[in-house]
């Protein structure tokens, strides 16, 4: 999941595209480069390292360009180096490619260029597109030709954007599976992997679809589908400001997202609950009420946090609905060969709108004539046009990419979808207006989670040097776990694992001693006691034990070594609450290992490729 930005208009494309290279470092950070054709010279610079180390090589010469196109890398195939970085560079250095995807039939592509005679630089399956596009040049003789030919004999992904020398009025862009979109300006156009990296110059943009090549010229630009059939593309207006984009004057974009988790709920539920009634209104749902309500069976199927919230969901929609209601890692999910009917409803939950094993769980669902609802954040995303109905988040937009704030909306979107459904049940209108109450007065009572912020400091220097940690809740809290060891997982680079704490008799109590941090998420809640029989059996061990409690739980104090409080809620919301200390625990214990919390190794927001 790399980040593509390009530009062709009158201004210098440079600081343009190394600006927007900076706004999509959250989708991949190990190398960068930027490609320019002018009249004198086609230049590129590739640095391994970040966009900053790319400026200083830029700044060190004098380049300007009115046509350019700029690539920061997440390494799948080949390691980030110099010479694995993009733009990928045709022999006669005149066809310059920057892709995000996975080109699967790479080697049989490679090999057949080679025997015509083709040298390769690098180790990654992208550099045979340049190659191929090269190869079709020679008899097609235009670019926009050249590259619908070569990519007729790709499988796998992309989204790329290819110039040539000889055409430099153009930009060629092309996608499948692979988000692309282009920004239109005035006597200048963009093109971007979201609309993040353009949002400073246009609110205009056009969302290229799988299949799909564009011509983009400084004042104009027309799309074709990949066999040459022309299309008429809709121009959309987003609804971003440069300010939502930026880190607010918080140190991270993760601690700016956490922080401002009392709006991203509110924005969530705003204008969606009707008290009066005590329903919740759904307008992307309009027109499946019905066919939602009478579900043989809901499934829920997302990767990473999203699917954490998903298990919640599951908690939530059985508890309220009686529907049955199954959770599925979509990458498990797209190859299992599931059984679905048409009478099943499949929720699909994506932040970024973009993971590839989401989307491919999304399409064998559609196959199978499920009913396929979107809950994303980003508006515009794939899966959220690709889905026959949906409810955006509204968490605005997390670049951190430890996901938080969109792990509470979510939570908070999947109550509103159980109270819309539960209502067409048998959830009378008081029960429903409870609910109501309940999400009204969330907000002051995340405020009171995120005035400790420095408490949970203080308590992350405890737990700071620890090299293992085990995460314990039951019910609603199971999922909890999970998220909070996910969290401390890609953010400290400590190994961490979340169970359902009956479960640690199982086996995992054998990890515990004095070394082993224990969280437990001890809720008062129907299985309080039980919960409160674990923290004693991990005492009994030695365990040093931190807590997630309720504020009037004096009890808990004196039977573990650190404890947080969190307001108390109903069941079916208290988990939007007590995952937030676990947010800032992990975030705390980042910053004070010293480690780069927004961009940490190895991983990146959305995950666009298998
Ligand atoms: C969460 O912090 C991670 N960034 C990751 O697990 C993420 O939740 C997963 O990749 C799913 O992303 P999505 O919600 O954008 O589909």
């Amino acid at each position: 999941m790399c980040g593509i930005v390009g530009y062709i208009g009158e201004k210098n494309s440079i600081p343009i595209i190394l600006e927007g290279l900076k706004r999509l470092e959250y989708r991949g950070y190990d190398s960068a480069g930027i490609g320019i054709i002018n009249t004198t010279e086609c230049k590129v610079v590739k640095t391994k390292g970040k966009v900053a180390e790319l400026e200083k090589l830029i700044n060190k010469g004098s380049i300007h360009s009115n046509l350019g196109i700029g690539h920061t890398r997440w390494a799948t195939h080949g390691e980030p180096s110099m010479v694995n970085a993009h733009p990928h560079i045709n022999e006669a250095h005149t066809i310059f490619l920057i892709h995000n995807g996975i080109i699967e039939n790479y080697a049989t592509l490679k090999k057949g260029l080679q025997e015509e005679g083709y040298k390769f630089k690098s180790e990654t399956d992208k550099e045979v597109l340049v190659h191929l596009i090269d190869h079709y040049l020679k008899t097609k003789n235009n670019l926009f030709q050249a590259v619908r030919y070569a990519l007729n004999e790709v499988e796998g992904t992309y989204g790329i954007a290819v110039i040539y020398k000889n055409e430099p009025e153009k930009i060629v862009v092309a996608r499948k599976g692979s988000p692309l979109v282009i920004g239109i300006g005035k006597n200048e156009n963009f093109v971007a992997s979201d609309v993040n990296a353009l949002i400073a110059h246009t609110s205009q943009v056009v969302y290229l679809e799988d299949g799909e090549v564009a011509e983009i010229y400084k004042d104009r630009f027309h799309a074709k589908t990949i066999s040459d059939e022309n299309i008429i593309k809709e121009i959309h207006e987003v609804d971003l400001s440069i300010d939502e984009i930026s880190k607010g004057g918080f140190s991270h974009y993760m601690l700016k997202e956490i922080m401002e988790q009392s709006d991203s709920i509110f924005n969530s539920m705003r204008g969606r609950l009707v008290l009066k009634e005590g329903i919740s209104k759904l307008g992307g749902l309009q027109g499946f009420e019905e066919r939602i309500a009478n579900s043989s069976r809901i499934i829920i199927s997302a990767c990473g946090t999203s699917w954490h919230a998903a298990l919640v969901g599951e908690y939530m929609l059985e508890e309220y609905t009686g529907i049955p209601v199954e959770v599925e890692y979509a990458s498990e999910f797209r190859y299992r060969h599931p059984v679905i009917t048409k009478n099943d409803t499949v929720i699909f939950i994506s932040q970024s709108g973009e993971t590839a094993d989401t989307l491919a769980a999304l399409k064998e669902a559609k196959k199978k004539g499920a009913l396929c609802l979107g809950v994303c954040n980003v508006v515009g995303s794939t899966i959220a046009r690709d889905s026959d109905a949906g409810v955006y988040i509204h968490a605005g937009p997390e670049i951190g990419v430890a996901s938080t704030k969109a792990f509470t909306s979510q939570l908070v979107v999947l109550a509103l979808i159980t109270l819309f459904i539960a209502r067409r049940k048998n959830l009378n209108m008081s029960e429903g207006q409870e609910i109501i109450h309940e999400m009204h007065i969330l907000i002051s009572k995340v405020e009171a989670i995120l005035k400790q912020n420095k408490e949970i400091e203080k308590i992350a220097d405890e737990y700071v040097n620890c090299k293992n940690f085990l995460y314990l809740g039951r019910g609603y809290h199971f999922p909890v776990a999970l998220e909070g060891a996910l969290k401390l997982k890609e953010i400290s680079y400590i190994h961490a694992e979340g169970y359902p704490a009956a479960e640690m008799k199982h086996g995992p109590i054998a990890l515990i001693d004095e070394n082993m941090p224990v969280v437990f998420i001890a809720m008062k809640d129907s299985v309080y006691e039980k919960v409160i029989s674990n923290i004693e059996e991990v005492k009994a061990r030695k365990g040093r034990i931190l807590a997630i409690a309720n504020e009037d739980d004096d009890y808990i104090e004196k039977l573990v070594d650190h404890v947080i409080k969190v307001p108390k809620s109903i069941n079916m919301l208290q988990p939007i609450l007590s995952v937030i200390p676990l947010q800032l625990l992990a975030y705390h214990i980042a910053v004070k290992k010293g480690l780069n919390v927004d961009q940490p190794r190895n991983l990146a927001k959305s995950v666009t490729v298998e």
